[in-house]
């Protein structure tokens, strides 16, 4: 079978200027990124800021091209493809940011911002467009006397249903969520995930979802990726991520988050110094700095992805640290 989004080798480099006397440097956003997403499954992409999630993003939402590696979405190849190409694979993909005040104009109301997407691209007529944008309102969780009022008259969580709503009215298979919860209240977080779960099953949608936090994923990932410096550090079955992390730094993001079970936090692995700058990353693996299980290999030799069970993991003592 197909996957609806395919990646092998994806990287996106950046030239940055270090001064008027200093030559450029190559800043290695996303270096080299393999993954794919089936229909009506979730894709997690995990990591701290700066590790490449939202350039990952603009390249699969086309809005940036790859520097190197192979991108296609439904089939069709997205890297070196022709405007026109890209203009009909644009649709299918959408994306909701972290924060949809600065994505939502001000200026319109809801009714207005969800029927433009349909004005743009569609021949239907008014009264079908109307028709289309009350139905998605519904399926979001919005009233119909919402159809008239401006983003700044919601809370957070419900300016979060407009921006899916929106995302949704073209009808695409693929969502790219980019932090979409991170920025509303712990209570709000749950139910803005519930309403997309749901979604996700009722129109059979693809999540690329990206988070810093890998707990808010737990619940909604099929697949977990999880990225240091721009490099996939480990990937897997998200069942798999969660209960048996086998990169130290995938140990340190879960056990950093919060539990129920307070006996369990004596076993967290707290990261230890300052993510390095990504323009002069660490010899080896980028990662050694920070481990506590970093040897003489591990500052030498940069480590390769393998698989171990059913995950990716890229440690030269991945083995040691499974058991
Ligand atoms: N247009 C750009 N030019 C130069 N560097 C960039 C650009 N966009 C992102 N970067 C750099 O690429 C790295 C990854 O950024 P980003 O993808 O935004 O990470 P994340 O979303 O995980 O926080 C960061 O070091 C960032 O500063
Ligand atoms: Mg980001």
């Amino acid at each position: 079978m197909m996957a609806l989004l395919e990646a092998q080798d994806l990287a996106r480099h950046y030239k940055v200027s270090r001064g008027p006397f200093a030559q450029a440097a190559t800043l290695r956003a996303v270096d080299g990124a393999s993954f794919a997403l089936e229909k009506g499954q979730t894709l997690a992409v995990v990591g701290e800021s700066g590790c490449g999630k939202s350039t990952l993003a603009r390249m699969v939402t086309m809005i940036e091209p790859p520097t190197s590696g192979k991108l296609s979405i439904a089939g069709a190849r997205v890297d070196g493809a022709s405007l026109a190409t890209l203009k009909s694979l644009r649709p299918n993909v959408q994306m909701v940011f972290q924060n949809p005040y600065g994505s939502l104009n001000p200026r319109q109301k809801v009714g207005a911002i969800l029927e433009e997407p349909l004005t743009v691209n569609t021949a239907f007529a008014k009264a079908r467009r109307i028709e289309k944008v009350r139905d998605m309102m519904a399926a979001v969780g919005l009233r119909p006397e919402h159809y008239d009022r401006y983003p700044h008259m919601f809370s957070g969580g419900q300016r979060q249903r407009i921006a899916v709503a929106r995302a949704l009215m073209l009808e695409p298979e693929l969502l790219v969520l980019d932090e979409p919860v991170s920025a509303l209240d712990i209570s709000i977080q749950a139910q803005v995930l519930n309403l997309l779960a749901e979604l996700q099953r009722n129109l059979n949608l693809a999540y690329l979802f990206i988070s810093h936090d890998l707990a808010v994923v737990r619940h909604i990932a099929d697949e977990v990726m999880v990225m240091y410096l721009g490099r996939v550090v480990e990937q897997g079955p998200a069942a798999d991520i969660f209960a048996h992390p086998l990169h130290p730094y995938t140990q340190a993001l879960l056990s950093a988050t919060p539990r129920a079970d307070p006996l369990a936090q004596r076993n967290r692995v707290v990261l230890k110094g300052e993510l390095p700058s990504p323009l002069k990353p660490p010899s080896g693996c980028a990662f050694h700095p920070r481990c506590a299980l970093a040897t003489d290999i591990c500052l030498n030799t940069a480590p390769s992805l393998r698989q171990i069970n059913a995950s990716k993991v890229a440690c030269h003592h991945a083995e040691a640290n499974s058991g």
